[in-house]
């Protein structure tokens, strides 16, 4: 009641989103949760940025409650007795993703993964995840859209869209990951709709099992089975549909040579299944492909937003590391703690070395010369920094930074020296 008030108050043009996450184990009504959480926040005026609060005076929300945050505030403050709020409670399913096999006699490969979404897997997934560019706020928008559209029954024979989405670019950028956080998010954001997500990510390769020509028939089984799924109304599906170049690729091979084979069926099979599933408003198909060129126009066609998702900047790699750094530091693994300068406050102070900003300029400095790597292998660099050259229960931020130095080199000479054998 409350909060709506508060909503209707302000004209802001987007509210403010909380997430007030569960413990798994509690049974405590929403109603309750929220005005114990409205109490919380009421407490406070601004807020800079995101925030997570997990620590609460209030026995209540001590019993019931993981954590409390602000998201998606872009790092501007948020004045918190003036802004609409969003208020998302949820528990997290800690189940784990279950598999859907194709089984076949002896063999029995596992064709797709599945999760009950929200999922404690993916939580602080989104949140890892960073672009240099709005990326992530313009995907969770236009799927936004995408699921207003369909909701409201809007005409799609006067206004046309798709509820398909392509990432793509080179391997180890965040593509799956993205996928994954997105289908998270929304399941959150729409949760006063859909009562809940579910997320099958089917594994391209394993389409093309050594038999093929059973392949066609197990894409249209696996497809019933994600169909019953799309059946309850209440749940929000997303079906992620990974490395979809692997199946370019049988297509092509295919069209090169004479006759059309049991792989081209298996695809034809795929692109038919997503043609039926996607017209349901309650499907969101994520695609992605890590070879740009070899894409097939089928998807290409089929996907209304295509996003390039490139290797980060210098600027992104510095916020990538410093997360990293700030979780070795509270694990103690970094020891003592010592307060890093994010590169805006090292704009502001005009780059200056001095006692404060010596640690943070040669972050910078490591960002820099870091450019070129992948997502997936800079968030592996501080372990094998460690690994390599620290090998000691706790180092100190100095020596800390000195080995992620060298362990950005050794990864430079290793590419070359693999480079060396294409
Ligand atoms: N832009 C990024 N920001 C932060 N972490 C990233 C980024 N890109 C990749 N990563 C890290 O690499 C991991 C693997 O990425 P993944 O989603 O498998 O990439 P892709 O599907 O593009 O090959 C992610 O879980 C994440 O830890
Ligand atoms: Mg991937």
């Amino acid at each position: 009641m409350f909060l709506a008030l508060k909503a209707l108050a302000c004209k802001a043009k987007r509210p403010s989103y909380f997430m007030c996450v569960l413990f798994f184990s509690s049974t405590a009504k929403k109603e309750d949760i929220k005005l114990s959480v409205c109490k919380l926040l009421n407490r406070h005026n601004i807020v800079f940025g995101d925030y997570t609060w997990t620590e609460f005076d209030e026995p209540f929300l001590t019993r019931n409650v993981q954590s409390v945050s602000i998201v998606d505030t872009e790092l501007k403050p948020i004045d918190l007795s003036a802004c609409a709020l969003a208020l998302h409670i949820f528990q997290l399913n800690e189940d784990g993703p279950s598999s859907e096999n194709l089984e076949e006699e002896t063999e029995n490969i596992i064709a797709a993964n599945h999760w009950v979404l929200p999922a404690a897997e993916f939580h602080g997934l989104w949140d890892s995840l960073v672009y240099d560019v709005e990326i992530k706020s313009h995907l969770l928008d236009y799927v936004m859209t995408t699921l207003l559209f369909s909701d409201k029954n809007v005409d799609s024979n006067l206004i046309t869209w798709n509820r398909v989405v392509l990432l793509h670019g080179p391997p180890g950028t965040g593509k799956t990951s993205l996928c994954k956080a997105l289908a998270q998010k929304l399941t959150i954001r729409l949760s006063s709709r859909y009562r809940y997500g579910q997320l099958i990510e089917i594994n391209s390769h394993s389409l093309f099992s050594k038999w093929f020509s059973e392949s066609g028939k197990l894409v249209t089984r696996m497809f019933q089975k994600i169909q019953e799924l799309i059946d309850d109304k209440e749940a929000l599906v997303f079906v992620l549909i990974d490395e979809v170049e692997s199946l370019a690729a049988a297509r092509s091979a295919c069209r090169a040579g004479a006759e059309p084979s049991d792989a081209i069926r298996v695809v034809n099979a795929v692109l038919t299944q997503i043609d039926q599933i996607k017209r349901h408003s309650n499907v969101v198909i994520l695609t992605t492909s890590n070879i740009t060129e070899k894409i097939d126009v089928a998807f290409v066609d089929r996907a209304d937003i295509k996003q390039y998702i490139g290797p980060p900047s210098a600027a992104a790699i510095f916020k990538i590391y410093l997360s990293c750094l700030e979780e070795l530091m509270k694990c103690q693994i970094i020891y003592p703690r010592q307060q890093l300068l994010t590169l805006r406050e090292l704009e502001m102070i005009g780059f200056i070395e001095n006692n404060v900003s010596k640690l943070s300029l040669l972050l910078s400095e490591i960002s820099r010369k870091s450019e070129g790597l992948s997502g997936r292998v800079l968030r592996k660099l501080p372990f094998l920094a460690h690994a390599l050259y620290i090998q000691a229960p706790s180092v100190t931020i100095e020596g800390f930074l000195q080995a992620l130095s060298l362990a950005v080199d050794k990864q430079f000479e290793e590419k070359k020296k693999l480079s060396a054998y294409l």
